[in-house]
């Protein structure tokens, strides 16, 4: 069982009380279960999917419902799923922590269910994930429930119409919203740490993703002659959404719960620390160093990870591996080389065989 225990040991009794009674009232929900649907090789097309993995609690709160009546979605909701997977993976390649464990979904460990930075980090870019997506797919015109996006209220700022087919942003994100703080809304139920921490990162994530559109272009005219450019906003690759999240993820703030009269408030952990923003992380668990194996803790550890042996950042054999020491192999590689051009068109090249040192934590 995946329970996350949020309630603090130097709260009041009255407030543990209240606490362990919201914990055992939702300790059936747990965290970024949906991406598990990612994993699925199917087509999603029949009520009888959503059940199904309703069943399994994978769809979890209103998701269930949201699944049926939005049937045209599901497959991009797997898309979603799988470039949320991918993209964390490929943004934390560099850190003892690289996100290898959200493939375990749906039985993920503590970094991920505890209420961690990682946590945070993951739950926002879902959800900007499932936004993206959607919003891309409403403007690529291959939905029927949505088209293109609104056409910015500003006028153009310099010599251009808008024009085209904007992203539908404030349909993907709304659908996000609706979607990803699904499991996290649960009427008459006391609110919990972990319900009002979800739903602030998902929030930010999504905050993040349509903040940063981009204005894109097209010319027309004679000849490429750029009489006439009509340019529409559009959402850069999720990969820089993510690196985006990643900053945030930096400077994430550790809260606590508190209460404002019936009111849960989460706040600084640290008093001298000012209020978070709306577009920053929260966690409520601190995360361990990841340097070595302790399933209790969600850690894998770093024994055996790739490492630069030159390097002072997180990628470097220092900090990998913790300064336990790494090895040098030498391996040897196959590369193009000796390329020589052909009239006309094409380069031909040998492979010759290199060797390169490659470092590996022990
Ligand atoms: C929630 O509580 C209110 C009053 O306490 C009640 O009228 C309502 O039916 C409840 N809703 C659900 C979904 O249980
Ligand atoms: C990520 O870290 C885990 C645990 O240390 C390791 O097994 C895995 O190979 C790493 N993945 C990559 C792509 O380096
Ligand atoms: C290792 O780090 C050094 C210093 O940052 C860098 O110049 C070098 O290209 C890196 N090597 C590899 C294989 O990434």
């Amino acid at each position: 069982m995946n329970i996350v225990l949020t309630c603090n040991r130097d709260m009041q009794t009255r407030v543990i009380k209240i606490c362990l009674v919201s914990l055992l009232l939702i300790s059936h929900v747990v965290a970024l279960q949906w991406l598990a649907i990612g994993k699925r090789q199917m087509m999603w097309n029949k009520k009888a999917h959503c059940t199904h993995a309703r069943r399994q609690k994978l769809l979890q709160g209103n998701q269930g419902r949201l699944c049926k009546r939005n049937m045209e979605f599901m497959p991009l909701i797997i898309n979603a799923a799988r470039a949320t997977m991918k993209t964390c993976q490929e943004t934390f390649a560099d850190r003892r922590w690289n996100c290898s464990s959200i493939d375990f979904v749906p039985n993920l460990m503590h970094d991920l269910t505890a209420g961690t930075r990682e946590q945070a980090f993951v739950s926002s870019l879902a959800s900007a994930a499932v936004g993206h997506t959607i919003a891309r797919a409403c403007s690529m015109g291959s939905l029927l429930s949505c088209g293109c996006g609104r056409v910015p209220r500003e006028p153009p700022n310099g010599a251009f119409k808008w024009g085209g087919c904007a992203d539908n942003l404030r349909h993907g994100f709304k659908f996000a919203r609706s979607f990803c703080d699904s499991p996290w809304r649960q009427k008459n139920r006391t609110e919990t740490t972990e319900a009002i921490m979800n739903r602030h990162n998902n929030k930010a994530g999504r905050r993040i993703a349509r903040t940063s559109v981009i204005t894109q272009c097209k010319c027309h005219g004679v000849s490429g002659s750029c009489n006439i450019k009509t340019c529409w906003r559009a959402l850069p690759k999720l990969l820089e959404v993510s690196e985006f999240l990643k900053r945030k993820y930096y400077i994430a703030t550790e809260v606590v719960s508190q209460w404002r009269g019936k009111r849960r408030k989460l706040i600084p952990a640290n008093s001298q620390m000012g209020m978070y923003g709306k577009n920053d992380l929260i966690f409520i668990t601190k995360s361990p160093d990841y340097c070595l194996p302790n399933p209790k803790v969600g850690s894998l550890g770093t024994r055996g990870r790739l490492c630069n042996g030159s390097s002072s950042g997180t990628y470097g054999c220092d900090s990998m591996c913790c300064g336990r020491g790494f090895t040098i192999e030498t391996i040897e590689k196959l590369e193009r080389c000796h390329c020589k051009y052909y009239w006309c068109c094409y380069v031909k090249c040998k492979a010759c065989r290199i060797w390169v040192q490659q470092q590996k934590c022990y």
